[in-house]
């Protein structure tokens, strides 16, 4: 009994072991290979993957989100998988984007959203030096319908890069890739183009252009008031024309008792 009791456990303890050591094979093995791939992986594959790279860097959700919906980071996949088209991505992140006022990005159509993102992408690839020497306004991937659509302004001295949109002064807060075909830099705030945001000051404008429709509306106010006047007419007419009636009643009442 004792015997088959032994046999027994140590049967058992042989499981045990057997599967602790199975199962602890597999859970090591994924995670080796899952961690070597990544390692691997960006160095050799020859275009950089700008959604890989902000993801890697973390806290660009928003500009991510953007880059997807608007189909602009597909672009630039493609686009960068020629070596000789090389380009340079002023990245805001998620703080960037919550600073901007509520309901700025809602209030863009897709087309609009499609132009904020590109104006953040300058078509050539600039070292923070280059910036030293650049001519203003550069051309952003917005304007690439127009020359001088969508310009920026970039002024540096040193190593600090100032971006002007004309709406929004912005500075480089650091680099987050580099590789001569691609520069991304972190910017503290969403550019926003003036081509796209200027519509509002004039809307302020309008803010006096609301007395036009009132001075538009005060005819209108005037048309029924001479239409309200005219039945006060109408019924003075018609007062007088009852008044009459009576004065000519009592001139008929009158002329009886004369005679
Ligand atoms: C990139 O180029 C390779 C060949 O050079 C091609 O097979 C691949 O489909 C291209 N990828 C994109 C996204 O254009
Ligand atoms: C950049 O802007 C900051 C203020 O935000 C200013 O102090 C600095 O002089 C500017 N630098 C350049 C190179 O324009
Ligand atoms: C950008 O630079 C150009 C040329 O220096 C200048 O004419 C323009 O006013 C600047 N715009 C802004 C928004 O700073
Ligand atoms: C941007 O900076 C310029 C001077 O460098 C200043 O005149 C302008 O008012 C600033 N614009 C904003 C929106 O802060």
């Amino acid at each position: 009994m004792a015997k088959q009791a032994l046999f027994f456990l140590s049967l058992l303890l042989v499981f045990l072991f057997h599967c602790t050591t199975t199962l602890g094979q597999p859970a090591q093995a994924p995670t080796l290979p899952a961690v070597a791939s990544p390692a691997n992986a960006p160095a050799p594959p020859g275009p950089p993957d700008v959604i890989k790279i902000l993801q890697k860097v973390g806290g660009f959700t928003i500009l991510i989100r953007l880059l997807k919906s608007t189909g602009v980071a597909d672009q630039l996949k493609g686009q960068l998988n020629d070596s000789s088209i090389r380009f340079t991505l002023f990245a805001p992140n998620d703080n960037a984007f919550s600073n901007l006022k509520a309901g700025t990005l809602n209030s863009l159509s897709n087309e609009e959203k499609v132009r904020l993102i590109q104006f953040h992408i300058l078509p050539t690839y600039y070292t923070l030096e280059n910036f030293q020497t650049v001519s203003n306004p550069v051309r952003t991937q917005a304007g690439d319908n127009k020359p001088g659509d969508y310009p920026l302004n970039v002024t540096s001295v040193g190593s600090q890069v100032n971006i002007s949109s004309g709406l929004v002064n912005a500075s480089v807060s650091g680099t987050l890739y580099s590789n001569f075909q691609l520069a991304i830099y972190q910017v503290d705030k969403v550019l926003l183009p003036l081509d796209l945001f200027v519509p509002k000051p004039p809307s302020p404008a309008p803010a006096p252009a609301p007395t036009k429709p009132k001075a538009k509306k005060t005819p209108a106010a005037a048309s029924p008031k001479t239409s309200t006047s005219s039945t006060v007419v109408d019924s003075g007419v018609a007062s007088l024309a009852k008044h009459g009636i009576l004065v000519s009643i009592g001139v008929a009442i009158f002329i009886p008792f004369s005679l």
